[in-house]
């Protein structure tokens, strides 16, 4: 039997903990993460249509409508709660919200500018089949870029940087906020192993992975993945 890396328990994913996940979403540390990918995302993009992959409460969508609020947006994910929870945090912007797991959508094929995501490629059981999926539905020309962390790392500076990060939050989100980090860094793939899975893709020839830092903590990945001729 084929152990699932994660999406399984987020198809049964309860609401309560939907709730929690987004209650720890919502530490000054994470705002910022998701402020600093929304600047990088509407710096690559004016207008147009944009995915976000695995969207959890939505809070990233929430940040690139601020920024740009041109672009259409549009999420995904594979956990019923989470879409309940993006859709009460969303109730004030225009956004199409869907249940369903990325391997296999409904959207149209050529349909999206960009697609993106943040910590959700990781969980993927089908990491291969989900990328050409989003090859199917990005229009040529069009590019994803994926938000990883990534093992790679070095934990001791992890746990300091982080600890600055969180000097101004809660004592529970200081406690639940970096254990529930690393925890999700050690489930994530070695840089190498994400090159390994894009190259049995159509994304083979054109992509990119960076080192980035965002909010501090230098464990970030950046992965573009360009649909060319
Ligand atoms: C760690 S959470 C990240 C949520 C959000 N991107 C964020 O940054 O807060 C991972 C999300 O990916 C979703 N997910 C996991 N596997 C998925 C799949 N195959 N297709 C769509 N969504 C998936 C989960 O339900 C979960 O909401």
């Amino acid at each position: 039997m084929k152990i699932s890396r994660g999406e399984d328990n987020f198809v049964t994913l309860p609401a309560f903990a939907a709730k929690l996940y987004d209650s720890m979403m919502q530490s000054s540390a994470t705002k910022m993460q998701y402020k600093e990918i929304a600047q990088d995302l509407v710096s690559l993009m004016h207008s147009g249509r944009l995915l976000d992959v695995g969207t959890g409460p939505g809070y990233l969508l929430r940040e690139i409508h601020k920024l740009n609020p041109e672009i259409e947006l549009h999420g995904i994910d594979i956990s019923n709660a989470m879409v309940e929870q993006a859709s009460r945090n969303l109730a004030d912007i225009t956004v199409d919200l869907q249940c369903g797991n990325i391997k296999a959508t409904n959207y149209k094929s050529d349909f999206f500018d960009l697609v993106t995501c943040s910590g959700s490629f990781y969980l993927w059981d089908d990491p291969i089949d989900s990328l050409e999926e989003i090859y199917r539905i990005l229009k040529l020309g069009g590019a994803a870029y994926l938000y990883e962390t990534h093992r790679d790392i070095n934990k001791q500076e992890l746990w300091q940087k982080m600890r600055e990060n969180l000097k101004g939050d809660n004592l529970i989100r200081k406690f639940l906020s970096p254990r529930f980090f690393i925890k999700q860094i050690g489930m994530t793939y070695a840089k190498k192993e994400i090159a390994e899975i894009i190259e049995k893709t159509n994304f083979v020839r054109n992509y990119k992975i960076e080192g980035i830092t965002i909010y501090n903590l230098p464990v970030w990945v950046r992965v573009r993945l360009e649909k060319c001729t």
